[in-house]
């Protein structure tokens, strides 16, 4: 089958002067909270975690809150609780359990998407890889994750059998369809910042979202990267300037 290569796209993180685009990964959290959470957990991120997210103490209590928890100790009486969630909980499974998750989709159990981003970072092969070091792009999993939810809606080419159950999608690493119905449409999401209401905008947002979650310290770790290159470029000069002249006397 024909598979296609996820568009390379521009993201606010990527090359050595890389951020967060604190405003794209707040979208990002409400598209996964309102569409992908149905579906797929982020269970290596806490409610606290989205401090970094621009979100305060009260905020981050409040998000908590809107979840059921199962608690991870019985009560004295050895059953087991649901209660609301507190900062120090993790996104749930919206499953009760594994069985649950893969019978909710043919059998097919929607991954956790913690480290998608980083799992799906697709090679982009000689030579590019040579550059991505030096330009520190290798944002191969967000364009990915974006590539895969904008690539729905296509006619499988003639001969491709698409198995029942499942989607066509041109960008699934793994066969012509996978289990995944389309998740988003278009206006679906309501941004309250301006941004386009759109499957682009939501996959393009939720990609840089789920890039954050697999990668939090990303951005911090190039601007200390920069800081580390600066001085050791300095340091380079003061070495040569020092032997030029302690070797000055020498024929
Ligand atoms: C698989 C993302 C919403 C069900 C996946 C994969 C990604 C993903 C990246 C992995 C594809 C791969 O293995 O390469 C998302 C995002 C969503 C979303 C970002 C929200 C915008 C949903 C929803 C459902 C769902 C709402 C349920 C109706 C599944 C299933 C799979 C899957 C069943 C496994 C597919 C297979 O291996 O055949 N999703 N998803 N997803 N997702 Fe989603």
């Amino acid at each position: 089958y024909p598979l296609k290569h996820p568009a390379t796209l521009s993201w606010s993180f990527s090359g050595p002067l890389g951020h967060w685009d604190v405003g794209q990964l707040q979208r990002g959290l409400k598209v996964y909270k309102e569409v992908c959470s149905n579906c797929h957990s982020l269970e290596l991120v806490s409610f606290r975690d989205l401090r970094a997210l621009g979100y305060n103490e009260a905020q981050v209590k409040g998000f908590a809150a809107g979840y059921q928890i199962q608690d991870p100790n019985p009560s004295a009486t050895g059953e087991m609780v649901q209660r609301p969630g507190i900062p120090s909980d993790y996104f749930p499974s919206p499953f009760a359990n594994a069985e649950a998750a893969a019978a909710s989709n043919n059998g097919a159990a929607p991954p956790d998407l913690s480290l998608m981003a980083k799992a799906r970072a697709v090679e982009r092969g000689f030579p590019y890889f040579l550059f991505d070091i030096v330009t520190q792009y290798a944002q191969g999993g967000p364009d990915y994750i974006h590539a895969l939810l904008t690539g729905y809606g296509q006619e499988p080419p003639a001969g491709v059998t698409i198995q029942p159950g499942t989607h066509y999608n041109p960008y699934f690493m793994n066969g012509p369809a996978l289990a995944m119905p389309q998740p988003i449409q278009d206006g679906q999401v309501t941004y309250d910042d301006g941004a386009p209401q759109t499957v682009e905008q939501y996959s393009r947002d939720v990609a840089a979202f789920l890039m954050w979650t697999a990668e939090p310290h990303l951005a911090e770790r190039k601007a200390t990267g920069l800081v580390v290159m600066i001085f050791l470029i300095a340091f380079a000069v003061m070495l040569w300037l020092v032997k030029r002249r302690v070797w000055a006397g020498v024929a």
